[in-house]
């Protein structure tokens, strides 16, 4: 098998960047697209997908990455907080931490990705309280919602692209 998309996604939002991953492939290139599984880690080149979770990427994917020994991995993720590349930088930092010995990174890519609602609720009832501190994120939240959008993913088809041979 040549490529594997390997993601985790609680809500949707990284299953929409592996989606578009996956289709951007070259045609019979993509041998799994889905949830890590021992069988993908034998693919030629793995695309890796996570959700970020404090600051890295989930449990699962964290212990797949580790599990993966000598290949080339292109990084991918969604996050609540956009807006600033070293944010972004800082997770996939983090996330790259945890692959296996002689992995290399070949590309990487991130974007803004919606969070539940039930959080927007706590938002709103602590910028009641702090404002300052609260109103920037019930706006980050309300940006959010928006992805991600058909430019995220045309991004990350864009990067995937750019880092075949
Ligand atoms: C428990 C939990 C922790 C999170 N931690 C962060 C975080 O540290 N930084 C961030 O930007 N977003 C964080 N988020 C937001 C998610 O990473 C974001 O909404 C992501 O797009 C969800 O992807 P999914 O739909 O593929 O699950 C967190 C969400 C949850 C539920």
């Amino acid at each position: 098998m040549k490529h594997a998309v390997v993601y985790t996604s609680q809500t949707g939002n990284t299953a929409q960047l592996a989606d578009a991953i996956a289709a951007a492939l070259p045609a019979g290139s993509c041998g799994y697209c889905g949830t890590p599984n021992p069988e993908a880690a034998a693919a030629e080149v793995i695309f890796a997908g996570f959700w970020t979770d404090k600051g890295s990427c989930d449990a699962a994917m964290a212990a797949f990455l580790a599990g993966l020994c000598d290949k080339p991995v292109f990084l991918f993720g969604t996050a609540g907080f956009g807006g600033d590349p070293a944010y972004f930088a800082q997770i996939l930092e983090r996330v790259a931490a945890n692959l296996g010995p002689g992995c290399r990174v070949v590309g990487q890519y991130m974007c803004q990705g919606k969070m539940p609602m039930a959080v927007r609720a706590r938002y709103a009832a602590m910028a009641q309280q702090e404002p300052e501190k609260f109103q920037p994120m019930l706006d980050n939240f309300d940006r959010a919602l928006a992805h991600p959008d058909e430019a995220d993913l045309a991004g990350a088809a864009a990067a995937v692209l750019a880092c075949l041979p």
